[in-house]
C-alpha cells in the first residue's frame, strides 16, 4: 500500500472533522453525522486511489453514502483496491452534547485486510504493548485483570479500566470493583478508549466490554500500528443479525477474533479530533478558517505522526465550511 496514502487520508478526516465540528453542542447528532459523512465522501473522491468501503455508514439500502461496498476515490479500475473502514463521526452523541473524545476516523488495508464486521455488537478487550499476549476473552474479567497487571508490573488495584457506561456492563463493573480496580466509565467513544490503552501517558490500561463491531475493527487497526493487542467476539441479539453474519461470510458465530483476524497485513489508521480528547484536540474555528489536530499511523513502519493543520476557508470555497 502506497505510504503516501496515509497523508492523503488526513485531508479526509480533517474534512469530516471540520464538517461535524460545526454542530458541536447543538443537540443534533444526525446533522453532525451527515456533515461528517458528506465531507468525508467528497474528500475521498478527490484522491487518486481505488477504495472500497468495508465498514462505513451501513448497508447500501440504509445509507446513501459511504455504504458497505461503495467504491470511493478517483483512481483507475486497474489500480490495487484499498479496503476502507471508516467512521466519519465516532461519537455522534458526544458531538451533539459538546462532550469530549469525538473523532473522525479512517482505517485502510490491502484487500482482505479487515474483518467484514456487520453493524452489531462486539465484546472487546484491548490493551497496550506491555500487556500484549496477556488477554483471553474466554476467561474471567479477574483473570484478565491479573494477567494485564502482571504484564504492566502493577498491582491490580493500580490498573485503570475503561468501560462504556451501559447497564449491560453491570457485572463487569462489579467484578472490577470487587478486585479494587479503578474504572473510568465513558458515555461513548470506544475507539478513542481503545487507542488510549496503547498510549503510555493516557493513564488507561485496558478496555473492557461490549461496543460496536465496526468500531472494533477500526480500533484493531490502531492497535496494530501501536503494538497493542485486542480480542473480540460478536454478540448476537436477534435472528436477523445471525442472518446478516451469514451473508457477510461469517459462519462461526462464537469465534474469538484475535487482533490479526480483525485487521491484518499493512494497515493505516488516521483520525482527526472533532472535540477535545485525550489524544487529539478538537477543531478550533478562528473566523477565517480552522485548526485541526490529527494522528496518522502505519503498521508497516510503526511511524506515528501528529499533524496540526491551519485551514483557510477562503481558499477552499468548494468545501462550503
Ligand atoms: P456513535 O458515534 O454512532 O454514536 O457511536 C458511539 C459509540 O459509543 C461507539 O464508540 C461504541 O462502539 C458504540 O457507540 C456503543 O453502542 P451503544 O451506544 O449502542 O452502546
Amino acid at each position: 500500500m502506497d505510504r503516501n496514502l496515509a497523508l492523503e487520508f488526513v485531508r479526509v478526516t480533517e474534512g469530516a472533522a471540520i464538517g461535524a465540528a460545526r454542530w458541536t453542542g447543538r443537540g443534533e447528532k444526525n446533522a453532525a453525522d451527515d456533515a461528517a459523512v458528506t465531507a468525508m465522501r467528497n474528500c475521498f473522491n478527490s484522491i487518486d486511489f481505488c477504495g472500497k468501503i468495508i465498514i462505513g455508514e451501513g448497508e447500501m439500502d440504509e445509507a446513501p453514502m459511504l455504504y458497505i461496498g461503495e467504491t470511493v476515490g478517483r483512481g483507475q479500475s486497474g489500480q490495487k483496491k484499498i479496503e476502507i473502514a471508516c467512521d466519519p463521526l465516532e461519537g455522534t452523541s458526544i458531538t451533539a452534547k459538546g462532550g469530549s473524545e469525538a473523532i473522525a476516523v479512517i482505517a485502510a488495508a490491502e484487500e482482505g485486510g479487515f474483518l467484514h464486521a456487520p453493524d452489531m455488537y462486539m465484546n472487546k478487550i484491548a490493551v497496550g504493548p506491555a500487556a500484549k499476549g496477556r488477554i483471553d476473552i474466554t476467561k474471567s474479567i479477574s483473570w484478565n485483570l491479573k494477567a494485564v497487571a502482571e504484564g504492566l508490573k502493577k498491582n491490580v488495584q493500580d490498573l485503570m479500566v475503561i468501560i462504556l457506561d451501559r447497564p449491560r456492563h453491570a457485572e463487569i463493573i462489579q467484578e472490577c470493583r470487587t478486585l479494587g480496580t479503578r474504572i473510568r466509565l465513558i458515555g461513548d467513544g470506544d475507539v478513542s478508549a481503545a487507542v488510549a490503552t496503547a498510549q503510555a501517558d493516557s493513564g488507561i490500561d485496558i478496555l473492557l466490554g461490549i461496543g460496536g463491531a465496526p468500531e472494533g475493527v477500526i480500533s484493531a487497526a490502531a492497535l496494530r500500528c501501536l503494538g497493542g493487542d485486542m480480542q473480540g467476539q460478536l454478540i448476537y441479539t436477534t435472528e436477523a443479525e445471525k442472518d446478516r453474519c451469514g451473508k457477510m461470510g461469517i459462519s462461526d458465530l462464537n469465534k474469538v477474533y484475535q487482533l490479526d483476524d480483525l485487521a491484518r497485513g499493512n494497515v493505516m489508521f488516521i483520525a482527526t479530533g472533532v472535540t477535545n480528547g485525550s489524544f487529539l484536540r478538537g477543531v478550533r474555528f478562528n473566523g477565517s478558517g480552522a485548526v485541526t489536530h490529527s494522528i496518522v499511523m502505519r503498521s508497516e513502519s510503526g511511524t506515528i505522526r501528529e499533524i496540526h493543520t491551519k485551514h483557510h476557508f477562503a481558499y477552499k470555497p468548494r468545501h462550503g465550511w
